[in-house]
């Protein structure tokens, strides 16, 4: 069973809570590869058994620019079923709290995947429940692939 994940990140917020998850995913015995999503293949996704994508919010309520390709490419791709969870660190201090998290669930739910557990969108630093959340998260994932 292998799980894809793959995040973006611009101050490091993300990036330390994917790190967070892989390990966690990691010390259950998962076999997970870790990437940012400039360097993921859309059209790879359904390789995976499952695919967790992290992402922070811009630009009053996008997409970050370096995740466009990758969101647009979802479109065109048909996951055949694929796990997946979708989480990210955004900042309630600006109007569409982590929509980009938003954008990303709906469209890989267009794009035929299968979602095992409700997003999770973190206020800025993630906090000891945060965490709590994110490793639920995970352990949805692994339910799923059972
Ligand atoms: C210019 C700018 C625009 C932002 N726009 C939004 C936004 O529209 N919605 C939101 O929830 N967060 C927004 N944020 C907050 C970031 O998503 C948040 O700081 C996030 O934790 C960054 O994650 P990172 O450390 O992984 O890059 C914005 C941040 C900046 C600097």
């Amino acid at each position: 069973m292998k799980i894809l994940l793959t995040y973006t990140s611009l101050t490091g917020r993300n990036e330390e809570i994917a790190k967070h998850l892989a390990d966690y995913l990691k010390d259950k015995g998962a076999d997970l590869d870790l990437e940012q999503i400039v360097d993921t293949d859309a059209f790879g996704l359904s390789d995976y058994d499952a695919v967790i994508v992290e992402t922070y919010t811009y630009h009053d309520g996008e997409v970050p620019d370096e995740a466009q390709d990758f969101y647009e490419d979802l479109a065109d791709v048909d996951l055949k079923r694929t796990k997946f969870a979708v989480l990210g660190s955004s900042s309630k201090t600006h109007l569409h709290f982590g929509r980009a998290v938003d954008y990303f669930t709906m469209q890989l739910n267009s794009s035929n995947g299968e979602q095992v557990a409700d997003s999770v969108k973190i206020d800025r630093d993630p906090d000891e429940d945060d965490y709590k959340r994110v490793e639920a998260l995970g352990d949805y994932i692994l339910k799923s692939l059972k």
